[in-house]
This record gives structure tokens, C-alpha cells and sequence, in this order.
């Protein structure tokens, strides 16, 4: 199309997601038979476990393929109350629950709930990767507050003070975190929690995707475990994309406050009218009844992350950040800054990944990506035979820097 005109400022302005772009050039490059090894994923490897998918099949069977209600089926909605009451020791009734086409719209929808053009949502960095134009389409202020390699990438109290203005009005806070891995403990979320008691006007997103990718237990500390008092002003959203591996199910919910839930509910029903029926019954099954595939997911998870911080730790050069959890190791790459290969010099994490993909078809992402330069993100739950080919190349292509 000749006239650029014809697309609104809007979509013209809006940036896109560089991961999928990455993942389509490696996808590109593997059809043409390079032997790429994509850590670029922000998705699970494993698949969707057996029983989920037979509930899944025999939802067809018993006929629920007709719309829900807008914020979801009554048997789902309940299955997450039952949830939330289990891992957060909240009691919730369904009318505080809506569900949606997976966590990524649940928080779109959520930011166009709560935000009028000109209101500031602060984020820490890094942060993942869709926040900021989720903000921007909602004609909002993006606020990032930095978080240092020494305070483990994670936001301290004094720092959200400092950046909470009269325009404030949301704060999305994500822990496990992609992509750092960091995890809020106890004790860290309850000093959050007394900066938020001081700031009634500010509202928290919190993105708990990966609340069962941890390492030290069944679940990851939540905010309102520690404070409940907070529970009107803090929507818990989460999906069954990373803890259950069900990406392509689509499926999110966020808990919170009745009237927000309501009113999240009316915007889902005049843009996508509901999730998918079948997805709907799938999750329910795997919220009832699927804590032993929880389990097995976070033994395996613990043991390839044990691997990768093992194999990535022996390379000179590299920093890498132990996770807590998710699936990402965050790794610091400034040392390699002013070494040269036979594209340029590495000035930069981006400089870094694509010399890496040319030079050794290995891919991730640039720390760039996640407002956080000098580190790249490594999705290390792959096959253990692949992870140390990974390692290796990476190991062979630094020692081929000069
Ligand atoms: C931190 C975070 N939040 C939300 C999402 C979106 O999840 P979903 O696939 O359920 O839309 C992702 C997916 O990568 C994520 O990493």
C-alpha cells in the first residue's frame, strides 16, 4: 500500500513484539536447514500434560463450544476462587474474578480499564517486553524505575517512593520476573507493601505468570500474602501459558477488586465476547486437579536451571544472574564490550546476540528489549543434549573474539 496515511497513528507508532520477530528469522533460517539453537522462547518446550488435553478433547465431546459469559464460565471462575483460597489464603467469590484470552490481554485489558491518557504506570526494569505498548495504546505515561545488578534486579522501596508522582496510577510488578528470574521474598514484599499503604491512589498489576516456575517451592511469595489489606487495590493476574504449559490455550484471569473485575469484563465482551469454551473446561481440569504435573514441571525445571547455571557459570566473561525462577538465565555480557569478530565490534548486548546468531546460530535477546542494556536473556529450559551445545558455541564463539 502506497499511502502510508490510510493506517491510523496509532498502529503506524506501535512496535513489534521483537521476540516473535527473532523467533521468525530463526524459524526462517532453520527451514533453509541451519542448525539453529533458538533460546530466544518465551514459551515452555514441554508439552501441555496428557489428562489436560484429554479434558480438553472431551469438552468438544460433551458439546461446550458455545460462548461463555464475558468474564467467563462459572465452573472456571469458581476453580480459580478455589485457587486463589489454596495459594493465597484469600477468600474470594467468582463475581471478584475475570477470565480472558490469556494473560497478555487480561493486562491489556486491565491498563485500558484503569488508565486515562496523561496517568503514569510505573514499572522496574527490566521489564517483559509488551508492557510499554500496552501502556502507550492506553495513552498512558510509562515511568520505568531501574533496578541494579547489586540489589539482584529487584525494586527496592526507596526508589518506588522517589518515582511515585500525583499522576501515578498503576504499578506492574511481575515476580518470578522475566526476565531476570528474580522473586520478591516475604520480607521484600512486605517493605513494597508499606510504600503502597502510604499511596492509596495507586493501583498494582501483579503479573504472577510464573508463580509456580520456582525453584524453592510450590509457589512463589505473593504481595497479598503478606498484605491482604491491600487486596482493592491489587489485581493478581495470572494464566496457564507457563505453569501448566498451555500457551496456545490461551487462557488468563485476573482477581481483584469487584467493580475493577466488572468493568474489565464489559471491555473483554465488546472486543473478543470471551475465551474459548474448550480452553475454559481444560483449565478448570488442570486448576482442580493437576498439582502432580505442577510438581513434576518445577523437579525438572530446577534440575535443567541447576545444569544451565552450571555450564553458563564456567564460561569467562559472561555474569550470570542465578534465578529464582521462570525459565530464563539473565546474563551480563559489558565484559565482552570493545571485542571485535569478523562483523564489527560488540558495543552492545543487540551487538552481541546478532554476532552470536551469525557467527553460531544461536539465538536470544538483547537486554535492550527489556529496557535493561548490557544483559541478554537465555531461555535455558530446553533439552539438556541442546542447552551444552548451546554453551559450547557460545564458549567457541567468545573464544574466537578478539
Ligand atoms: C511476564 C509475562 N506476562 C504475561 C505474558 C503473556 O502471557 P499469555 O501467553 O498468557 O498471554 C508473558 C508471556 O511471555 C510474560 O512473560
Amino acid at each position: 500500500m502506497k499511502n502510508g496515511s490510510v493506517l491510523s497513528k496509532r498502529v503506524i507508532n506501535l512496535k513489534p513484539s521483537a521476540v516473535m520477530a527473532l523467533s521468525a528469522r530463526a524459524q526462517k533460517l532453520k527451514e533453509q536447514g541451519v542448525d539453529v539453537i533458538s533460546l530466544s522462547l518465551g514459551e515452555p518446550t514441554w508439552d501441555t500434560p496428557e489428562r489436560i488435553c484429554s479434558a480438553g478433547i472431551q469438552a468438544i465431546k460433551k458439546g461446550y463450544t458455545k460462548y461463555t459469559p464475558a468474564s467467563g464460565s462459572q465452573k472456571l471462575k469458581e476453580a480459580i476462587v478455589i485457587n486463589i483460597r489454596k495459594w493465597l489464603n484469600l477468600n474470594i467469590e467468582p463475581s471478584q474474578v475475570t477470565v480472558s484470552i490469556g494473560a497478555k490481554f487480561i493486562l491489556f485489558s486491565a491498563i485500558q480499564t484503569l488508565c486515562d491518557p496523561g496517568d503514569e504506570v510505573l514499572i522496574p526494569t527490566p521489564y517483559w517486553v509488551s508492557y510499554p505498548s500496552m501502556v502507550e495504546l492506553a495513552g498512558a505515561c510509562l515511568v520505568p524505575i531501574p533496578s541494579l545488578p547489586e540489589e539482584n534486579f529487584k525494586l527496592k522501596p526507596e526508589l518506588l517512593k522517589k518515582h511515585i508522582t500525583e499522576k501515578s496510577k498503576v504499578l506492574i510488578l511481575n515476580s518470578p520476573n522475566n526476565p531476570s528470574g528474580a522473586v520478591f521474598s516475604r520480607s521484600e514484599w512486605e517493605a513494597l507493601a508499606k510504600v503502597l499503604r502510604e499511596h492509596p491512589q495507586l493501583y498494582v498489576l501483579s503479573d504472577d505468570i510464573y508463580n509456580h516456575l520456582y525453584f524453592s517451592g510450590p509457589i512463589a511469595p505473593h504481595l497479598l500474602q503478606v498484605a491482604p489489606d491491600l487486596k482493592d487495590r491489587v489485581l493478581a493476574i495470572n494464566a496457564v501459558s507457563k505453569n501448566y504449559s498451555m500457551p496456545g490455550w490461551r487462557i488468563g484471569w485476573a482477581v481483584g477488586h469487584k467493580d475493577i473485575i466488572s468493568s474489565m469484563s464489559k471491555f473483554q465482551s465488546q472486543s473478543v465476547s470471551c475465551a474459548s469454551s474448550i480452553s475454559q473446561e481444560a483449565t478448570a481440569y488442570a486448576l482442580m486437579e493437576c498439582d502432580k504435573e505442577l510438581e513434576e514441571t518445577r523437579k525438572d525445571l530446577t534440575n535443567i536451571k541447576d545444569l544451565a547455571l552450571k555450564s553458563f557459570n564456567a564460561i569467562d566473561s559472561l555474569e550470570v544472574f542465578p534465578p529464582e525462577g521462570a525459565f530464563y538465565l539473565w546474563v551480563g555480557v559489558k565484559k565482552l564490550y570493545g571485542s571485535s569478530w569478523k562483523g564489527g565490534t560488540i558495543n552492545s548486548s543487540a551487538d552481541f546476540v546478532e554476532a552470536l546468531f551469525q557467527e553460531k546460530s544461536v539465538l536470544c535477546v538483547p537486554g535492550e528489549e527489556f529496557h535493561y542494556p548490557d544483559y541478554v536473556r537465555i531461555h535455558f529450559a530446553v533439552s539438556k543434549q541442546r542447552l551444552l551445545t548451546a554453551c559450547t558455541r557460545i564458549k567457541d564463539f567468545i573464544s574466537s573474539l578478539s
